[in-house]
């Protein structure tokens, strides 16, 4: 796969979609014929963030002054193509499972000397804007495009991040008393007219997870798992969660694992 193919992408044009009327979104409505001419792989803008993701990681920046180029994403240092397509994963040098976003974070504390904190505090931009890690994640998962998701499973601190994961799908709690489950485990299920996938079931796991991270039309922006994670347990009114904690690598491996084998299709589109 080449980006360079991308890298002339149509300009596109921001569009407000507040106060969309209802059967704009409907199936066959104008939102929805938008959503469909934005999706055409040519003109979907989360390329631009791809290309900025990628001049990012050639960048030397940080306290160090170094880019990204010997980040080791799990194939061995500087190996990008493919990497995102088998992560979460166990990394020995730190003695734990990490997602690709983690994995980032950590690299350019590693490799540049910018604090993991810091990067965890401009993880996601507000709308309109972009934050470097939502570029770098984005570039990398761009460099699987098409590659089955094969997330290793072979230690068993990749298996216990599966089973706590899945354990946190079912898990109902805070002042709500929901569990991911509540939300994502119906068929054909609304909320607020959005539909709601059953992760529950591969078939629809498959293809949710492989089309993260994406570029979010009503955010003008890209977002990632990390902040898809974060999304849905403020939706539950759970505390705000730990960008790249022990909690949003076991789900984010639980959902990867029930997505295994289903093509890595991002960036993608969505609402
Ligand atoms: C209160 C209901 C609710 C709960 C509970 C909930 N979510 Fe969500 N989830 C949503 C909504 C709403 C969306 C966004 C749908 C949209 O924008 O079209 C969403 C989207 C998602 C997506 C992306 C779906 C896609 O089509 O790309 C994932 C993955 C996800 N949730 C995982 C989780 C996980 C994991 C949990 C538990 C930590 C959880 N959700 C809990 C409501 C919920």
């Amino acid at each position: 796969m080449s980006l360079t193919r991308y890298a002339g992408a149509a300009a596109f044009m921001a569009v407000a979609l507040l106060a969309v009327p209802l059967a704009a979104q409907e199936e066959g409505g104008e939102l929805v014929q938008y959503h469909a001419m934005l999706a055409d792989r040519f003109a979907n803008p989360g390329w631009f963030f791809v290309d900025r993701g990628e001049a990012l990681w050639k960048t030397p920046a940080g306290p160090k002054n170094a880019t990204l180029e010997a980040c080791d994403l799990g194939l061995g240092p500087g190996v990008v193509e493919g990497a995102y397509a088998q992560l979460p994963r166990y990394f020995a040098d730190v003695d734990r499972v990490m997602d690709a976003e983690t994995r980032i974070a950590w690299c350019r504390q590693e490799l540049q000397g910018i604090p993991f904190e810091e990067t965890a505090k401009k993880a996601f931009s507000k709308n309109r804007e972009t934050s470097e890690m939502q570029d770098l994640v984005i570039y990398i998962a761009a460099m699987s495009d098409e590659m089955p998701i094969a997330m290793p499973t072979a230690h068993p601190k990749e298996q216990e991040a599966i089973e706590l994961g899945k354990a946190l799908f079912y898990r109902r709690a805070s002042m709500l008393d929901y569990s991911c489950a509540t939300c994502h485990s119906n068929d054909g299920a609304r909320i607020r007219l959005q539909k709601l996938s059953n992760l529950e079931d591969p078939k629809q796991a498959g293809p949710v997870v492989a089309s993260w991270p994406t570029y979010r039309v009503s955010h003008e922006t890209v977002r990632t798992m990390q902040h898809r994670m974060w999304d849905c347990m403020w939706q539950m009114r759970f505390p705000d969660v730990a960008y790249g904690s022990d909690v949003t690598v076991a789900l984010i491996s639980y959902l990867t694992h029930m997505a295994e084998g289903e093509p890595m299709a991002s960036p993608s589109l969505k609402r």
